[in-house]
């Protein structure tokens, strides 16, 4: 049984985290007596209710059981067979959802835009949007962008107004894949509301188990009339939590009292540890700005192998050698110090 014993915290992703004890507690709490199922229940009113608080207003929200999910649905929700949706080159609806998006929205097509640091801008949207010959090719319908970014980095309010602006003259939907947006509110010490609706975002997909829960996402509609019917999309999809309040009652841990923000600011200041050590090591070369809770970081191929030899788990993420080290919501400073010492040691045997 020594496998489940595994204490070591790892490198390789937030979501190889457990739960934090909020959102155990709570779903320890709401594990009495019987409620009704499918969401008729009073944990899930309360997180909604307080989602609704969160963002300063009357959203419409839906629990999930992963961000894939909450994508891909989200996305279908904005378009027809015949829409495209663009993103970002390194989007997550891209790489790493099985063409979910285009399955659930059955053949919505996703086009990718390249752009600095993971991020996408309105130049390249506006170009993207003119492309094709009328009927001749998918129309454009949809803009997604990763808050935090794929690589680590923030869009600015600025970015995001931008962005916002322009899908809104072009007539184009936004949505936000915001698996780790508690890192992006964190790292931009802004009020959830400004980076979302008030930049145009109509769709977000909230994270929850990146930072700290089991599982679950929320997908939060700002511009409610395009939660029509959603819930037969969630049905159909396999989506709707029969016991839905463990689904819905970690948020309620999770917001009432503030954990989501303060473990999202806690993994940040854990990468700006990692990325401060980091720095002394020569053989060790930054590649993106770091500004939520990953450091991406180029490594020499032998020392990758030579670490994972050692245990440490990360992934290369940008070729071969472009390594995403990520810290989670329960990462020490004495984890950051250990795996630092075995790459000191590695680099400068003897
Ligand atoms: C940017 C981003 N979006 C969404 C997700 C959620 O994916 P999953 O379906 O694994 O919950 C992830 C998880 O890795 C992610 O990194």
């Amino acid at each position: 049984m020594s496998q489940f014993n595994e204490v070591r915290r790892q490198f390789g992703s937030d979501n190889y985290a457990g739960m934090c004890p909020e959102a155990l507690a709570a779903l320890a709490k709401a594990n009495h007596g019987h409620v009704r199922g499918y969401g008729d229940d009073p944990w899930t009113a309360e997180a909604v209710r307080l989602i609704r608080e969160f963002f300063e207003t009357e959203c419409e929200v839906f629990f999930v059981f992963n961000g894939t999910a909450a994508n891909a649905l989200a996305l279908a929700s904005l378009c027809q067979p015949y829409h495209s949706i663009l993103c970002h080159e390194m989007a997550h609806v891209e790489m790493d959802e099985c063409g979910a998006p285009e399955f659930f929205s059955s053949g919505a097509k996703v086009r990718l835009l390249p752009g600095g640091n993971g991020k996408i801008d309105p130049g390249s949207i506006e170009r993207m949007a003119a492309e094709g010959r009328g009927v001749h090719f998918p129309k454009t319908r949809a803009v997604s962008i990763t808050q935090a970014t794929e690589l680590g980095t923030v869009y600015s309010p600025e970015e995001l107004k931008a962005v916002g602006d322009t899908c809104r003259r072009l007539g184009l939907r936004l949505h936000m894949d915001g698996a780790r947006f508690g890192n992006a509110v964190a790292s931009l010490k802004v009020a959830q509301s400004e980076i979302t609706w008030k930049s145009g975002v109509e769709v977000l997909c909230l994270g929850g188990s990146k930072n700290g829960m089991g599982l679950g996402e929320a997908v939060v509609f700002f511009s409610r009339e395009l939660a029509q019917e959603f819930e037969y999309r969630r049905k159909q999809a396999g989506q709707l939590a029969s016991k839905m309040r463990f689904l819905s009652a970690p948020w309620v841990g999770m917001l009432q009292e503030g954990a989501w923000l303060r473990h999202a600011e806690h993994a940040n200041a854990m990468a700006a540890y990692l990325e401060k050590q980091l720095r002394g090591v020569p053989q060790v070369k930054q590649l993106f700005p770091r500004q939520a809770n990953a450091v991406f970081a180029e490594l020499p191929m032998e020392l990758i192998q030579a670490l994972w030899d050692r245990g440490w788990m990360f992934y290369q993420f940008v070729g071969k050698t472009g390594c995403r080290l990520m810290c989670a919501w329960d990462t020490t400073e004495n984890d950051v110090d250990q795996f630092v010492g075995d790459i000191r040691a590695l680099v400068s045997p003897g």
